[in-house]
């Protein structure tokens, strides 16, 4: 992005102008007049299309009831929405189904991973992932009780703990809290080198910075469907397994979605093809179609033009921040590169839940974790130079003005 040393509001405005992804925008709703949603890192923006979809939906549930399995594509949606997700995750179309939820999903990527390193023990983790993701380790775990979970400090702690008892690498692309992000190629070849495979987490990633799944050889991966990908609150999510597996995988959750032939009702279960396997129950067709929507403008941008474009809203808030915010004692506590960040910009202040209370009745929703992260979360889909610029100035006039110290704003938990 070429910025000025001042940025002002007109530069933003040049900035949109040049935008090849601004009519995408108008693909969304806007929510709230006046308000400024930066929370793409927890529920992106409603798709126009969400509502007719649904509609469609409701109405071939009104009319067609059981027939709606045969007669409509409900059956086949897991399948179709992943192949329409796979491009921005630079993923085949044959290696990504939506279902169930990230959590759950990790599970089956665990699980699956695990199989495929019979005699190695340990799984190689970070301590400061979220919390899901360590709980769904820890509980399988039981069932695995000759693997263990080894949980590193830091980043830098991981390639030195792989060593040849390493059964996998079991990694958040991107930090929650800080927007840290691992450099998924490194990594994957390092664990490769030390005959280990990996499953990524790209929840805060997936939609707003690259993954390229196949390029960097990758082995399982699952993110949220709720977040960058518009997929709606509660979306069910997505899995990636590389093709190279597909055949060795006999799922630990086998389900009858997920069987070869499930509408024959056999009593034994055989895998159904390809990723048809990580299935385990009934598809939620009505949030599968609101999922769809979202689906159906991925296959429409540029991935190359997303992460371009997320990569220039991020160095906004940055520059933002140098430029308006440090004398309010804020400080840019995500990386300040854009290659090393994930899908939000964290900034930090001494009083960071109180502040982001403070937003939202100025008509900014950001977020807060703890210590003290004011999360920004960017969307390349419908996110405008002037609305970082717009919210950046309410941060302003709520810092100067020191309303955030009013009595109602005392928070300190994650909002
Ligand atoms: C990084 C990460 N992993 C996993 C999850 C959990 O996802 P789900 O609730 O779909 O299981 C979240 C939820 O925010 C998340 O941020």
């Amino acid at each position: 992005m070429a910025l000025s040393t001042a940025i002002d509001r007109s530069e933003c405005q040049r900035l949109d102008a040049g935008d090849p992804l601004a009519s995408i925008a108008d693909e969304f709703i806007p929510g709230e007049p006046g308000t400024l949603y930066f929370d793409a890192n927890s529920v992106g923006a409603m798709p126009r299309a969400a509502e007719p979809l649904l509609a469609r939906h409701i109405g071939e549930w009104q009319r067609l009831r059981r027939r709606g399995w045969s007669e409509s594509t409900w059956l086949d949606a897991p399948r179709r929405i992943g192949a329409k997700l796979a491009p921005i995750l630079g993923a085949g179309v044959d290696e990504v189904i939506v279902c169930d939820t990230t959590t759950l999903n990790l599970a089956k990527a665990l699980s699956a991973a695990l199989s495929l390193r019979p005699g190695r023990v340990r799984i190689v983790g970070e301590a400061g992932t979220f919390p899901s993701d360590l709980y769904v380790a820890q509980g399988l775990l039981a069932a695995f009780p000759d693997r263990r979970l080894d949980l590193v400090a830091d980043g830098a702690s991981i390639e030195p703990s792989l060593g040849p008892d390493v059964a996998l690498l079991y990694l958040s692309q991107v930090d929650y809290r800080t927007a840290r992000r691992h450099d998924m190629q490194r990594l994957t070849q390092a664990a490769h080198q030390a005959g280990a495979l990996v499953v990524w987490d790209l929840s805060h990633g997936a939609g707003a910075v690259p993954a390229e799944l196949d390029a960097i050889d990758a082995d399982f991966a699952v993110g949220c469907g709720y977040k960058y990908l518009c997929g709606g609150p509660g979306a069910p999510a997505w899995i990636f397994a590389a093709r190279r597996y597909h055949d060795a995988i006999e799922p630990l959750l086998a389900g009858w979605m997920g069987h070869a032939s499930p509408f024959s009702f056999p009593l034994d279960y055989a895998p159904g093809d390809g990723m048809k396997r990580f299935l385990v129950g009934t598809p939620p067709v009505i949030a599968n179609a609101v999922m769809e929507a979202a689906a159906d403008l991925w296959v429409r941008v540029e991935p190359r033009e997303v992460f371009r474009k997320h990569a220039a809203l991020g160095d906004l808030v940055v520059a933002l921040a140098d430029q308006e915010l440090a004398r309010f004692g804020v400080a840019v506590a995500s990386p300040r590169e854009a290659r090393a960040r994930g899908g939000f910009v964290a900034l930090s202040h001494p009083h960071g839940a109180s502040v982001v209370a403070a937003l939202g009745d100025a008509g900014v929703v950001a977020s807060f974790r703890s210590p003290d992260n004011i999360r920004f979360g960017l969307s390349a889909l419908y996110h405008r130079h002037v609305d970082v610029f717009d919210g950046i100035a309410r941060l302003v006039g709520i810092l100067r003005e020191q309303s955030w110290q009013q009595d109602k704003y005392k928070v300190t938990k994650s909002i």
